[in-house]
C-alpha cells in the first residue's frame, strides 16, 4: 500500500537547452494535478508513444516537471465522481495523459472519472496493463475492420505489420483465437516461432513490404490490414488489398508519411481507416474492454507479457523506440503490496 501522503513518480524535468532527463522523485500529494478521482496506481505499461515522451521526442509533452505513462489500472482512493467510489478497479487509457496530465509511472493518479473505465470482471489490473493501450487499440482495429465487413470466412489472410510488437503480438492473438488466417509481418527472425505459437499462419518478411511496388495496384492477397508501421510498408500492403477490404491505419513504426497512389481507393474500393485509441468514445471502449476479457486468450497474453519496475522505465524507453521489444511489458509501481 502507499504511503497516504506521498507518491512515487518518474518525474521528466527539460533543462535550458531543452534536453529532457527523467529520474525517479518521491512527491507529497499536493503535486497532484486538478481530478475528481484519484486512483493508487498498481500497474502501468510501456507503449511506443511512453518511449518518445520520456526520451523527449516529438515535442508531444509542453509542460515539465511532468510525469508521463499513457495508461495504468488500479483502485480508487477517493472521488468526487458518482461514477467510482473507494475500492473500485479502473483502467484507463489515452485521453492524453502521460502527455498533456500527468500520468501512470506513478503510485499514485489523480484524473477525471470520465476517462476511466472499470476493470472488467475476469480480468486483474495486471492483466488491463498487459493488454494496455496497445491491446485496447489492436481490438479497435479488429472492431474497425469487421465495422467495413471483415468476417473470418473473408478470401485472404489478414496482414498484420510490426507483428512482434505490442499492438501487433495482441492483434495476431485476437485475431487467431476468432478463427481468422493471418500474415504476420516482421523484421525479426527470432519472433518468427513466438508469432506462430500467437497463431499466425504466415511470416512476411518485413523487407517484402519495405519496397513499395513499382506500379499503383499489386496482386490481391490481403483480406484486411492492421498496419503499425506506415510509411511504404502501409503503401505496399495498401496496394495488395483485397477489393472491398479495409485497412486500421495504427501507428508510424517506421516513419509518419505515406506516398501512394488513388488507384487502389478507385479501382479496388478499399477503406483506410484511422485509429485513434485515445480520444476514442467511452461507449466504444467499454466495448472493446468487454471483447478483450472474452475475446483474448490470457494464456497468450501471459506468453507476450514481461514485468519492470518504475526504475527500469528510463532504460526501456530507449529500446522500444528502437524496436527491441518484443510483446508486452508491464511496469509494477511497488503499489500491490
Ligand atoms: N493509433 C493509436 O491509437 C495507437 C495506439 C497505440 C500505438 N500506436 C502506434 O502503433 C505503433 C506500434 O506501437 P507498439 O506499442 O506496438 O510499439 P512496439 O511494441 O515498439 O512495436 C512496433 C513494431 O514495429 C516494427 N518496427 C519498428 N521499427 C520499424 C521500422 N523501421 N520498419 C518497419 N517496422 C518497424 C517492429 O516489429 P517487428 O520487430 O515485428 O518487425 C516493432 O516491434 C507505434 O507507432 C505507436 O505509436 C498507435
Amino acid at each position: 500500500m502507499a504511503d497516504e501522503n506521498q507518491f512515487t513518480a518518474i518525474v521528466l524535468e527539460e533543462d535550458d537547452e531543452r534536453k529532457v532527463t527523467a529520474g525517479l522523485q518521491t512527491l507529497p500529494n499536493d503535486r497532484l494535478p486538478e481530478g475528481d478521482v484519484t486512483v493508487g496506481v498498481e500497474y502501468s505499461t510501456l507503449n511506443y508513444k511512453d518511449g518518445m515522451i520520456v526520451q523527449g521526442i516529438g515535442r508531444l509533452v509542453r509542460d515539465y516537471p511532468h510525469v508521463p505513462g499513457i495508461d495504468f489500472a488500479g483502485t480508487v482512493e477517493a472521488s468526487e465522481s458518482p461514477d467510482y467510489k473507494p475500492g473500485d478497479k479502473v483502467v484507463l487509457n489515452g485521453w492524453r495523459v502521460g502527455e498533456v496530465h500527468w500520468g501512470g509511472f506513478s503510485s499514485r493518479a489523480r484524473v477525471s472519472g470520465d476517462w476511466l473505465v472499470p476493470v472488467p470482471d475476469n480480468l486483474s489490473t495486471e492483466q488491463c496493463m498487459a493488454i494496455g493501450t496497445a491491446g485496447y487499440t489492436a481490438m479497435l482495429s479488429v472492431m474497425a475492420l469487421e465495422d467495413h465487413g471483415l468476417t473470418p470466412e473473408s478470401e485472404g489472410e489478414v496482414l498484420v505489420t510490426g507483428a512482434a510488437g505490442g499492438v501487433g503480438s495482441i492483434a495476431v492473438s485476437i485475431l487467431s483465437n476468432l478463427g481468422y488466417r493471418v500474415a504476420a509481418s516482421t523484421g525479426r527472425e527470432d519472433t518468427h516461432d513466438y508469432l506462430k505459437s500467437l497463431g499466425a499462419t504466415e511470416i512476411v518478411g518485413r523487407e517484402e513490404l519495405a519496397t513499395p511496388p513499382k506500379g499503383p495496384l499489386s496482386s490481391e492477397r490481403w483480406s484486411g490490414i492492421i498496419d503499425s508501421v506506415g510509411g511504404p510498408t502501409l503503401h505496399s500492403a495498401l496496394a495488395s488489398l483485397k477489393t472491398h477490404s479495409s485497412c486500421a491505419a495504427v501507428g508510424l513504426a517506421s516513419g509518419f508519411k505515406l506516398e501512394t497512389t488513388v488507384m487502389p481507393f478507385l479501382l479496388r474500393g478499399i477503406n483506410l481507416l484511422g485509429i485513434d485509441s485515445s480520444t476514442c468514445p467511452k461507449e466504444r471502449r467499454l466495448v472493446a474492454w468487454d471483447r478483450l476479457s472474452k475475446e483474448l486468450p490470457l494464456d497468450k497474453l501471459a506468453q507476450v507479457t514481461s514485468t519492470a519496475s518504475l526504475a527500469d522505465v528510463t532504460d526501456l524507453a530507449g529500446k522500444i523506440l528502437q524496436g527491441q521489444v518484443r510483446g508486452r511489458i508491464v511496469i509494477d509501481t511497488g503499489n500491490t503490496g
